[in-house]
């Protein structure tokens, strides 16, 4: 007989058991973004709902960030960081093409020699994240797993882009998914479309921003930083219609209907958007909607997990209530799933 490989059993369910975040202490109201672009507040607050967002100052690192977010995460989970199984972290905004930054977030967290890598999903990266933890759980691979969602943004904003400008913030965000006796995470509707990958993007690759001034532009051309950009137009399309498709092909996964939400928390890409999903779900009004953005902009990978932390810390929504999650954004990518909180 040949040999059979013994099998990994893991825990039944999963669910999250902890979350947190850190907000950069230096705050950019929109009057100070009218400094950069020809706008207005007015104009800011009505297209985006964004009155102010926050960016890092140099010591508020990627790394530093997320280590403050991730330890108020871990704390509020109840466990010890060396029995983290595994570190992932998402952003797009680690500007080191290697080592990942998740090894160095592990070490000085304490994860002992837990795997520890980065996921690029920009704005959908805490939902794929949330996935990849929900499956290393119930796989076997770890008990708990960090999942981090991180971005430093103000790195890759061209504040003379009136486009993009005033959107972007910087923050961390962060959960421990770990065992569950009952179903915490109920499956993740995510996915892709490399046909748009344009639609949101940065400006140029780092060889071509970097390799010689005169080979790639012509003489006497300066080299620009590489910033985002994006077609507003098409991604708010885009998100209203088709995302909350999305956000209903979750609710019927997991067979929860909406008036059994105990709060909805899109990624915190526009307030228009969010209002648009909430009337596309047919939300009830009694099920609170995170509205984070209006104080933190827009901050990709992070905004789930920080929203998500704001409302419970409020008492918007509380503990054991369902929570619909969506993120959505470059790739194009999107995941979706309802949650229990923490
Ligand atoms: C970016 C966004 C707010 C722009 O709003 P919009 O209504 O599409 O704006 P448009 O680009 O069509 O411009 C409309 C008008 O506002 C003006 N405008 C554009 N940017 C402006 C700014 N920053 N301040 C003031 N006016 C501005 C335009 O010149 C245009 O003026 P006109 O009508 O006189 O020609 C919007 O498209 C959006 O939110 N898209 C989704 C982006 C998003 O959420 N991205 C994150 C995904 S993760």
């Amino acid at each position: 007989m040949s040999p059979t490989i013994k099998p990994v059993t893991g825990a039944q369910f999963s669910r999250i058991h902890g979350v947190g975040g850190y907000r950069p202490t230096r705050v950019i109201p929109n009057s100070e973004v009218l400094n950069w672009i020809d706008s207005s507040d007015e104009w800011i607050r009505t297209r985006s709902g964004i009155a102010e967002r926050r960016w890092a100052g140099p010591e508020e690192t990627v790394a530093e960030m997320s280590v403050q977010a991730a330890g108020k995460a871990i704390a509020m989970a109840g466990i010890r960081p060396e029995q983290i199984g595994g570190v992932i972290v998402a952003t797009v905004s680690h500007l080191k093409q290697t080592p990942a930054i998740a090894t160095e977030i592990a070490q000085r967290l304490g994860c002992g020699t837990a795997p520890a890598f980065d996921i690029s999903a920009a704005c959908a990266g805490f939902g794929y994240g949330l996935g990849l933890a929900d499956g290393m759980v119930r796989g076997g691979s770890a008990e708990y797993v960090l999942v981090i969602g991180v971005e430093r943004l103000s790195d890759l904003t061209d504040v003379t882009d009136r486009s993009t400008a005033f959107i972007f913030g910087d923050g961390a965000g962060a959960a421990v998914v770990g065992p569950s006796e009952t179903p915490g995470i109920g499956k993740v509707v995510w996915g892709s479309d490399g046909s748009q990958a344009e639609v949101i993007s940065q400006t140029q690759a780092w060889d071509t921003a970097f390799a010689k001034p005169d080979a790639v532009n012509g003489a006497g051309e300066e080299t620009k930083w590489p910033a985002l950009r994006m077609e507003g137009q098409t991604v708010f399309r885009w998100a209203v219609y088709d995302m909350a498709k999305v956000a209903e092909q979750a609710l019927e996964a997991a067979g929860i209907t909406a008036d059994q939400l105990g709060a909805f928390i899109p990624h915190q890409a526009n307030m228009r958007i969010i209002d648009a999903m909430v009337k596309k779900l047919d939300l009830p009004p009694n099920v609170p909607v995170a509205r984070d953005i209006a104080e933190t902009g827009n901050t990709s990978a992070a905004s789930i997990p920080l929203a998500m932390e704001r409302m419970l810390e409020r008492g918007e929504a509380k503990s054991g209530d369902l929570a619909l999650i969506i993120g959505f954004g470059a790739g194009l990518v999107y995941a979706a799933a309802v949650v229990t909180l923490p």
